[in-house]
């Protein structure tokens, strides 16, 4: 019998839920969208609800299969990609949310962190799990979920709770309750995950105080966890694909072979190279993170994650007012030949790669009398290239080598400026492609192998075609350009100290 002709694309992001239906060729036959609240409750504290999570995520799911006047039988498979790090807390029982989701950015735990530091816990985690102590992972969110909700610890000790990221969170809605699962790459995020063993780590769990009987089991990136169940995609529909949204985007770029890079440009920016087969501890603080796992095979990524990359147009956009549409920031910033000596570091939710700074926040130096709202456009969009520029140099002293080429991807990627900035930091050529969904190409991906969709991963890399590349062009001033920029984020680390 032959496969339902398209793929359904889940892709729940920091601040939109997504849904995407492929056909075989790889082309986007639908797409629709729903932004969802961001709460702020307390300074550096960032939360979702996890209902509307779901809501809108189911909501957008059974729009864009109607938008191509489908049926649910018309696809053959479910991919999921999410927002990492994100915790969530439910009662396994009812299904409701303990408390609010605590978001990837939140930096409540920063404070515990420090004291971790300090007890000289780094490099056994960071040997462990790969990454760094930061608030970003979810241990410290989930610790203090379990914590500071009242009946929590007590609930999770007698196997009432369920945890999970957002893509456990999806698949046990989309499976009514049947199915607790996460993949490796989300699971490699949350620091009490061994990313040598591929298990939770009992160690780990100890240290941050977190019962086993919360945790959902671990399975790769591309296998059927479960079908869907309930009202919205009645039919069943496998579930077959999972990772989280960077590595999804690593994957849908195609950056299969070792020393290939891609960024995304989404809420942060984050930029992952393919180290193959082992992991590879990073000298110059950058995480190392599983890409994916399809079969027995495993992947390894080394990561710079920037936490705020296109979230500080949204800050022009909405907290200034600056802007009617992220897209006016282009024409704004086009309106002045160069940043007038304006520096942002866009700290807003402390700092994390190279620098992972959790009490850093947002800092502006060399303002003047002449300094222009276009000046403030110009300084939002050096600010993601400098980010990403300051990350790139970090991988390339890992690899030992240059790297002559950036994939990029992402909303903020159709900036033609943003992109031509961004090469001449880099002084390499930035490559966009065709499809700039490559996150949600990535989770379908992932999924259309997993139920012989698509065939073999050779077919898949015929799917990725490039679009336009950025040559960088060199600036007279541009080592005085890019100084100023390490002054700037020395004046916004000076601030914290
Ligand atoms: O680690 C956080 C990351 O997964 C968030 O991605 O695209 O929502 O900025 P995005």
């Amino acid at each position: 019998m032959s496969l339902p002709p398209y793929i359904l694309s889940l892709d729940q992001g920091t601040t939109s839920s997504r849904a995407l239906v492929f056909d075989r060729a790889g082309k986007i036959i639908s797409v629709a969208q729903r932004e969802f609240t961001q709460y702020y409750p307390q300074p550096g504290w960032v939360e979702h609800d996890a209902m509307e999570i779901w809501s809108t995520q189911a909501a957008v799911a059974a729009e864009a299969i109607l938008q191509a006047s489908l049926h649910p039988h018309d696809i053959a498979a479910i991919g999921i990609t999410n927002q990492r790090e994100t915790t969530i807390v439910w009662d396994r029982t009812s299904g409701q949310p303990i408390c609010p989701a605590i978001v990837w950015q939140d930096r409540r735990t920063a404070t515990f962190c420090d004291e971790l530091r300090l007890q000289g816990l780094e490099p056994l985690i960071r040997e462990k799990t790969g990454l760094l102590i930061d608030a970003y992972f979810s241990a410290t969110k989930l610790r203090w979920i379990l914590n500071h909700v009242s009946g929590a610890r007590d609930k999770a000790e007698k196997g009432q709770l369920a945890f999970g990221t957002v893509d456990s969170w999806l698949v046990w809605n989309l499976t009514g309750g049947e199915v607790h699962v996460t993949d490796v790459t989300n699971a490699s995020r949350t620091l009490l995950f061994n990313i040598h063993t591929l298990q939770w780590d009992e160690e780990l769990l100890q240290l941050f105080d977190i019962p086993y009987s919360v945790l959902p089991q671990v399975r790769s990136s591309s296998e059927v966890y479960g079908h869907t169940a309930g009202r919205i995609l009645s039919h069943r529909i496998p579930i077959a694909g999972i990772a989280g949204d960077q590595q999804a985007a690593l994957f849908g770029q195609q950056c299969t072979r070792v020393g290939m890079v891609k960024s995304t440009y989404g809420t942060g920016c984050f930029m992952l190279m393919n180290t193959g087969g082992k992991p590879v501890a990073s000298q110059n603080n950058l995480v190392t993170t599983v890409a994916w796992q399809i079969g027995a095979e495993v992947n390894y990524a080394l990561e710079g994650s920037i936490f705020i990359g296109g979230a500080v147009v949204q800050w022009l956009r909405d907290g200034l007012g600056l802007i009617a549409t992220a897209a006016d920031v282009e024409t704004l910033a086009a309106k002045v030949p160069d940043n007038g000596g304006v520096y942002l570091v866009p700290a807003f939710a402390g700092l994390g790669a190279p620098h992972w700074n959790g009490h850093a926040r947002g800092t502006m130096v060399g303002i003047t009398r002449g300094t222009s709202a276009g000046h403030l456009a110009r300084a939002a969009l050096e600010s993601i290239a400098f980010q990403t520029g300051d990350v790139l140099r970090c991988m390339e002293a890992d690899a030992g080598a240059a790297i002559s080429e950036l994939r990029v991807d992402g909303g903020a990627t159709a900036d033609d400026l943003l992109m031509q900035i961004q090469a001449d930091v880099l002084g390499a050529k930035v490559v966009r492609p065709q499809i700039l969904e490559t996150t949600a190409m990535g989770a379908a991906f992932l999924a259309g192998l997993a139920v012989g969709f698509w065939k073999n991963r050779t077919e898949l890399e015929q799917l990725w075609q490039e679009e336009r590349s950025f040559d960088p062009v060199l600036h007279s001033n541009g080592d005085a350009w890019q100084r100023g920029w390490q002054r700037a984020v020395k004046a916004c680390l000076a601030w914290t100290e």
